[in-house]
């Protein structure tokens, strides 16, 4: 069985917005919307966890019934960062989990065909892939934020999205030891890195923008007005 945590508790702080993230809108319907659907439509996932904001419980549990999402399997409260979020998602699981999709709220546009695609690349590989992008610009490492330190070898640099596939118990024995370490990381695959197990990178897609910034959201509207 294959569960996937979608993160979506977070608030929003650098787009700048009074709603939770989550609920702004992207062309008339709030952004939780567009990213279940991804979801729903994916034949390899069985069930979602949805990691909602603490005071936004009965609006995500209005928009399930609205929006009749049949995979929902339940809807929680979320923690004080994404790695607490995705660990509280991880508690809520059907116990049957074997694969986990960790997947964030924030990118409304994945396609079925890149869930599959990262998914598989797990399958295949037995541990774990995420969707990435090489990286297309030149890439400098500053140590103070004002002066250039160093030029890193930009062949060798790749972008991490969601989603992130994993097996189960891996997943949850990364989050436990970050636990124990008093790691975080902003992405899943850097705790399971830790554990030296290998990761697969699968090649994402441009169009499968994380919202941060209120640019973003343009960039959204114009993709799905097919603007560009
Ligand atoms: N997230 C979460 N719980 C948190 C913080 C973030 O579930 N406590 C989720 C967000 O909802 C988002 C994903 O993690 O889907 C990636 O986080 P990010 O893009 O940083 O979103 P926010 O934390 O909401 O934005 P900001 O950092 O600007 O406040
Ligand atoms: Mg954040």
């Amino acid at each position: 069985m294959t569960t996937s945590i979608i993160p979506a508790a977070g608030k929003g702080t650098r787009l700048g917005s009074n709603l939770p993230k989550a609920l702004v809108p992207i062309a008339g319907k709030p952004m939780i919307t567009w990213t279940i659907a991804a979801f729903e439509q994916t034949p390899v996932v069985n069930a979602i966890v949805l990691v909602a904001p603490d005071d936004s419980l009965e609006e995500f549990e209005r928009l399930r019934t609205e929006n009749k999402w049949q995979k929902v399997f339940k809807i929680i409260p979320g923690g004080t960062d994404r790695q607490q979020s995705v660990w509280k998602g991880l508690q809520a699981m059907p116990s049957e989990t074997e694969w986990v999709i960790v997947h964030d709220a924030a990118r409304p546009l994945v396609k079925p065909s890149l869930i599959v695609s990262v998914w598989e690349a797990a399958q295949e590989i037995g541990t774990a892939a995420i969707a990435a992008l090489p990286c297309s610009d030149t890439v400098k490492r500053t140590l103070d934020g004002v002066l250039i330190a160093e030029t890193l070898d930009r062949e060798q640099i790749w972008l991490a999205q969601t989603p992130q596939v994993f097996a189960a118990d891996l997943l949850k024995e990364a989050h436990e030891q970050a636990i124990k370490d008093g790691c975080s990381a902003t992405d899943d695959a850097a705790l399971v890195e830790r554990l030296g197990v290998p990761i697969r990178l699968v090649m994402g897609d441009p169009t499968n923008i994380k919202i941060t910034h209120s640019v973003d959201l343009i960039l959204v509207e114009a993709l799905i007005s097919g603007k560009f």
